[in-house]
This record gives C-alpha cells, structure tokens and sequence, in this order.
C-alpha cells in the first residue's frame, strides 16, 4: 500500500518528522521564508493531509485545490485561520493542539505582565545604548505587581494558569468569561466571577484569554478603554483582533490606560505605528515559543495526521461529528 501524501507547510521538529515520515510519504516546506498562498495551492493538490501554521488560511479556496484532503492539523490551539464548517462540509478532518501549551503561554502571559509593569524594555534599551550614567533615584520607576488586581478575561486553560500565577505576587485575581466557572475551580485559583465592566474598573493588569469569534473580535474598543482605571495595563497573548488597535492606540494617547504589552496584532505581522511606545511591550507572536511546547504541538499534529490514516479518530478533532457520519 502506497503511503498517504502529506505536505507540511513547516519542517517541524525531528520528532514530529519521525512520527509523520514512519506512516505517510511527505513533502516538507524547508525555506526559512514561509511558503507563499500560491505556492501552498500548488503543494496541496494530490495531497490527502495536510500540516499546517496559523499562517495558512484554510478555506474553501484551499479546500477546492486539495481535492484529495482528509486532515488538515493545524500546528496551534487557535484555529481561526480554519474554516471549520467548510472543511466538515467536504469531509475534511481538522485538528489543533490544545493542552499542551496552556503553562508555557501562561509564562509568557507574565513575562509580558512585569515587562510592561516595570518597563524592562526602555531599561534595557538604555543598559545596551553604553549610555547609561549610573543608578538613579526615579530612573525607570514603573508599577508594583505585587498586591494589585489581576483581571482574567478568558477563564479556559490558559486563563486558569495565569490566574495560577498570581498567587505568588499576592495578587487579588477576578475573571470574567461566558460561562462562570465551578466553585471548585475559583477556589482553586482563588479567582472570583466579575461581569466585564465590573473587571474593567477594578483591574490594574488585564490578561486577554479568550479565542477569536464574532463576539469577541473588537471586544476591547474605545468603551471598555474608557472604563479601565488610567493606571491599568493591557496584556494580550490571545488573538490580536480581540483588541480595537486603533481604539488601543487612541487609548495609549489619551491616558486612558497605562500601558500595553502585546503578542499578538490584528493584522499579523504589520505592527500599527501608534503602538510603538515606550509604555506597549511589542512581541512578535511568541506565547508558546518554548522549544519543549513548540516541538510537543508538532508532535500532536503528527499524531493526529496519523490516527486517521490508521482508521482511527485523531484525538484533536475540530468537528468530532464528521467521522460519526461517515
Ligand atoms: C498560538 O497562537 C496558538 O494558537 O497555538
């Protein structure tokens, strides 16, 4: 039996490509530059799987060039970038990696928290320059974390695991989400249920957790920065169109709120100018970058692939109910 044709758009790591290359015949993409849309519609044609990065767009049109295609495994959690209604609608697997990154954006999460609080990036900035005159008094002096209110939007995974960290800093933790969470859960993470404008007032940190959807694509707009406290920060580690960037920017400008340290932007990897602020720490879409998780989410779109080429559900799937159907 002839193995199953994949195209990854990514060379991934040796050990997902162990597993992938074990069961199927694949082409890797292996430039450093990404793979342009054309070339990817090229690729995919006699293809029955495909790996892909939240890069690739996969939609009707890419479905109409793969004719062939039964899984699509995304490499990432967030699968925006996936037309999940079309590709149940030409019988087309589609998987994510959830879990496994969860703790490590949960660090990244906090990483982009005490940056943004005690203004790393303009003192490092200074400490490289070689113009650095020696310690001074109100050199710097940014916010305490320590003792504030962390204010979680979002309270899956992620968001429970950044909750998890506030108890460190002797943080008080709110959160917000469309289903309130179990006691047991609050309690564990000593968390307590808010609606979002009661979040908004009383947070000095805000952790955005939520995926991209219709109602949450500009869910922090000029209003929600109005209600912010004038002191408060913005972290975003979720999807960049969950935050206006104009209205951010507008924000920023105003003295609305007091800072902002992003991961993600709305139109990825165009950065809006007005961002570029000594107060906004800018990431370039790092969250899960650890060398562990990145190479165990690969490992996961490999698996997936795999299960299905060996007749079995691939644990991740988008739209569980397509192999029911079949
Ligand atoms: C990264 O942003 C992911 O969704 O995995």
């Amino acid at each position: 039996m002839p193995k199953p044709k994949v195209y990854s758009t990514h060379p991934l790591f040796e050990e997902a490509r162990k597993i992938l290359d074990a069961n199927c015949d694949v082409q890797y993409w292996s430039e450093s530059e990404r793979p342009s849309r054309d070339e990817v519609l090229r690729r995919v044609k006699d293809r029955e799987g495909l790996v892909c990065l939240l890069t690739e767009k996969i939609n009707d049109e890419l479905l109409r060039a793969a004719p062939k295609l039964r899984i699509v495994a995304n490499v990432a959690v967030g699968f925006d970038n996936i037309d999940v209604d079309a590709c149940t609608k030409r019988g087309v697997v589609a998987t994510n990696t959830p879990g496994v990154l969860d703790e490590t954006t949960a660090d990244f999460a906090w990483t982009l928290l005490l940056a943004v609080a005690r203004r790393l990036a303009e003192g490092e900035s200074l400490a490289r320059s070689g113009s650095w005159k020696g310690w001074n008094l109100d050199q710097f002096c940014g916010a305490d974390v320590w003792g504030k209110t962390l204010g979680v939007v979002g309270f899956g995974r992620i968001g429970r695991a950044v909750a998890r960290r506030a108890s460190g800093f002797q943080m008080k933790v709110i959160y917000t989400d469309a289903v309130r969470a179990p006691e047991d859960v609050e309690n564990s993470v000593n968390a307590e249920y808010r609606d979002l404008n009661s979040l908004l007032a009383d947070s000095d940190f805000i952790s955005l957790h939520v995926p991209l959807l219709p109602e949450t694509r500009a869910l922090f707009d000029a209003p929600k920065f109005f209600r912010m406290k004038p002191t408060a920060f913005l972290i975003n580690t979720s999807r960049g169109p969950v935050v206006d960037e104009a209205a951010l920017v507008a924000a920023l400008e105003n003295n609305k709120i007091a800072g902002a340290a992003l991961d993600v932007y709305e139109n990825e990897p165009f950065i809006h100018p007005g961002l570029k602020r000594p107060n906004v720490v800018l990431a370039p879409h790092l969250a899960s970058a650890s060398l562990e998780t990145r190479t165990k989410m690969a490992v996961m779109a490999a698996n997936n692939v795999v299960a299905l080429f060996h007749g079995q559900r691939p644990p991740n799937m988008l739209n569980p109910d397509l192999l029911k159907k079949q």
